[in-house]
């Protein structure tokens, strides 16, 4: 695992932003995997800025997002595929046959998990992941508990992840109580992993991912076992970390990613 800190929020989502960038410019055909939620609105903003200005081309790149509540259409406003549209899709040159999102109204679930698993695997794997986390260390919807093993399948939400997000629908009670989550299997596969993670409120939760016991308690701890995995976070998400010098040194020395070199 490789962590970078930037001094504050604009500038780790400005670093995630690039990184992604040149990502495709590398690879115009990239499967990317995508995440939603407060943090990630910043860095679409960024992606969404870069190709106004004649910036990266998206029209080969693939998609596959995290997670979908479990109940909600694709056309229902806090539906992940319309967060999706609104602030990506919708804005850059991204073909829409190439986005996918779990289908949340699938009237066989498993079957619906196991198709997104075989779509996935017909593209020949996810190249990016990019990876957000929720206050109970999930990434995803991957709640604790969820098997380092396991693949895209429902999750029933906890309480704290049901107080985290509901104050995103207009009607609190609207909110459903289960998703569709890659597993964390699923995002280990993932051939890099990229988590973007801002603000004092995450510091204790990226310090137990990072630094604490791999659990399935905590399911981003799972990405300790990744091998090609980067954490940039801003330096008040990084306040917790015991070995935060080792990590700048490291940085600044011995970068792991080669867009750092
Ligand atoms: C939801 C998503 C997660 C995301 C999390 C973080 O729970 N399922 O994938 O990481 O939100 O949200 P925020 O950035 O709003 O803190």
């Amino acid at each position: 695992m490789e962590v970078v800190v930037r001094p504050h929020a604009g500038a780790a989502t400005d670093l995630v932003a690039r990184l992604i960038q040149r990502a495709v410019r590398q690879k115009p055909d990239l499967t990317l995997g995508l995440a939603t939620g407060r943090t990630m609105e910043a860095l679409y903003a960024k992606l969404v800025e870069d190709y106004a200005q004649g910036g990266t081309d998206y029209s080969c790149v693939t998609t596959f997002n995290l997670d979908e509540y479990i109940g909600l259409p694709p056309s229902h406003e806090c539906s992940y595929r319309t967060y999706m549209q609104r602030h990506l899709f919708d804005r850059v040159n991204v073909r829409p046959e190439n986005t996918h999102v779990p289908d949340g109204m699938a009237e066989n679930t498993e079957v619906a998990c196991a198709r997104y698993e075989a779509m996935i695997a017909t593209v020949g794997g996810i190249d990016l992941q990019l990876l957000g986390i929720g206050r109970t260390g999930h990434i995803g919807f991957n709640e604790p508990l969820s098997a380092m093993f396991s693949r895209t399948r429902a999750k029933a939400l906890t309480p704290e992840t049901m107080a985290q997000n509901r104050p995103l629908f207009p009607d609190p009670a609207m909110m459903p109580h289960r998703a569709i989550t890659m597993g964390v299997g699923t995002i280990l596969d993932a051939k890099r992993c990229l988590l973007l993670v801002t603000g004092a409120e995450k510091s204790g939760v990226v310090a137990r991912a990072i630094e604490g016991p791999v659990t399935s308690m905590v399911s981003a701890t799972a990405l300790q076992m990744h091998p090609h995995c980067t954490v940039v976070l801003d330096e008040a998400a990084a306040d917790g970390l015991s070995q935060k010098d080792y990590y700048y040194w490291l940085f600044e020395n011995e970068p792991e990613w080669s867009e750092f070199r």
